[in-house]
């Protein structure tokens, strides 16, 4: 006994100067020192090592600067690993895309050559960004990932899958589309994952996402994550989940690092308010939301006479075009940024600390998912709307359906509110 308990100390001593040995090898980012929110800090206090994890993905994970799991992170990545189904909610911006990656990283044999995951987002861009953390969690495994969405040639795609897949991450059309053509073998894909989940389910994503299901390998596990989980997708999980594991961190719906205000304005008042709020505010960079994809357009017009550098994106335009505003915005070219709902889901833009709503949204998940584009991982962020007497119920009924309160603006916003120090 005493002997085995020796040894046993004497293997920890051993395995903890060889740990040591390889984090001295990491290639870490400089450590963001923002202040955060018990959204993100409020964990059990588990540690990424605690899952047993594989050296390189391990890797990974500390040179994306992350140093503990998130509380949905510490919730999903065991629990996902054991293979079971799951619903999980949790907050915007608290880690939802790493607490399904890692443990689907983890489960991929790296020497066999199939697709062993599908990851479903609801838009290109998203998928974009998800497959970019896939890649950068597993840049130590030799993972192969793949993004295929709308709005590219067929043929690239094609030829992609005659290489190694092991992950894809998709927009549903465009994978229906090969797994039919009978190009993508998802027989063997075990894992698929719906991000967003509520929005994959709304009646335009819904048929698509069943017909995918059914060429997945019949025994596949189901993850389902957003931050919003209305009514729609509890018959989704009767016919598909099996048993799933239900995690709900929102016990209150909004950030705790937005501070929301409204501006009761006439509709022709709104661009000479938005001119306002950019000389008073300080902005790192904004997301500026419109109703429609005309509006984006005029908008951003008058922003730029006013003298304000600014994109635009939504779904109308060219794909090529829309990657390059996208890649642009999240490098820092320019502060403001106007978009439709295109980029109300998953975006994560840490740089964005003010979010406008130019049009108020018709209803409560488009507003919570739009303000949280700003107060990513815990921290500061400010979310103004531009309120017109036609948008005076919604703004009630949303603030009673988040229970949240939205205040009147003040002549000064107090910077500690939303900037960091
Ligand atoms: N454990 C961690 N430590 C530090 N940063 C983290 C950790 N996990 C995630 N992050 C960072 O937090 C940010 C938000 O993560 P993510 O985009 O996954 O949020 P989300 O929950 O999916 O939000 P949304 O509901 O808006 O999609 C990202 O920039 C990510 O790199
Ligand atoms: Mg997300």
């Amino acid at each position: 006994m005493a002997t085995n308990l020796a040894n046993q100390l004497n293997n920890t001593h051993i395995s903890g100067h060889e740990e040591e040995d390889w984090k001295k090898t990491l290639n870490l980012p400089t450590k963001d020192l923002r202040p955060q929110t018990t959204d993100v800090t409020n964990t059990k206090g588990n540690n990424f090592e605690d899952y047993f994890l594989k050296r390189p993905l391990l890797m990974g994970i500390f040179e994306m600067g992350f140093e503990r799991p998130s509380p949905i992170q510490e919730e999903s990545i065991p629990i996902a690993l054991t293979g079971r189904d799951i619903l999980a909610r949790a907050k915007n911006g608290t880690g939802k895309t790493a607490a399904f990656t890692i443990p689907v990283l983890e489960k991929i044999n790296v020497n066999k050559n199939n697709i062993q995951a599908l990851l479903l987002v609801p838009t290109r861009e998203l998928a974009l960004q998800t497959a970019q953390v896939c890649k950068n969690l597993g840049k130590h495994m030799n993972v192969q990932v793949m993004v295929t969405t709308g709005g590219t040639t067929l043929k690239d795609d094609i030829l992609r899958l005659g290489q190694t897949v092991h992950i894809v991450v998709a927009t549903p059309g465009r994978i229906l589309d090969l797994a039919g053509k009978g190009i993508a073998d998802l027989s063997q894909c075990q894992t698929l994952v719906m991000d967003e989940a509520d929005k994959l389910l709304s009646p335009e994503f819904q048929p698509i996402i069943e017909q995918l299901i059914s060429f997945l390998a019949p025994q596949r596990q189901i993850l389902l994550y957003s931050a919003t989980f209305p009514m729609i997708v509890k018959a989704f999980k009767d016919k598909f989940l099996t048993k799933p594991y239900e995690i709900n961190l929102m016990d209150q719906l909004t950030l705790k690092g937005i501070t929301q205000y409204y501006a009761y304005v006439e509709e022709r008042q709104k661009v000479h308010c938005l001119n306002t709020l950019f000389s008073k505010l300080q902005i790192n960079q904004s997301i500026i939301f419109c109703n429609s994809t005309s509006r984006v357009e005029l908008l951003a017009r008058k922003i730029t006479e006013l003298g304000y550098s600014c994109f635009y994106i939504h779904a109308k335009m060219l794909q090529s075009h829309r990657n390059r505003v996208f890649h642009d915005f999240r490098s820092g070219k320019t502060r403001h940024l106007v978009c439709s709902d295109l980029l109300t889901r998953g975006i994560d833009i840490q740089a964005v600390n003010v979010v406008v709503n130019f049009d108020f949204p018709k209803n409560a998940e488009t507003y919570l998912h739009r303000i949280g584009r700003s107060g990513r991982f815990g921290h500061l962020g400010l979310a103004i709307n531009l309120i017109t007497y036609e948008d005076r119920y919604n703004l009630y009924r949303i603030e009673q359906e988040l229970g949240t309160e939205i205040k009147a603006i003040p002549p000064v916003i107090d910077k500690s509110l939303y900037v960091a120090p």
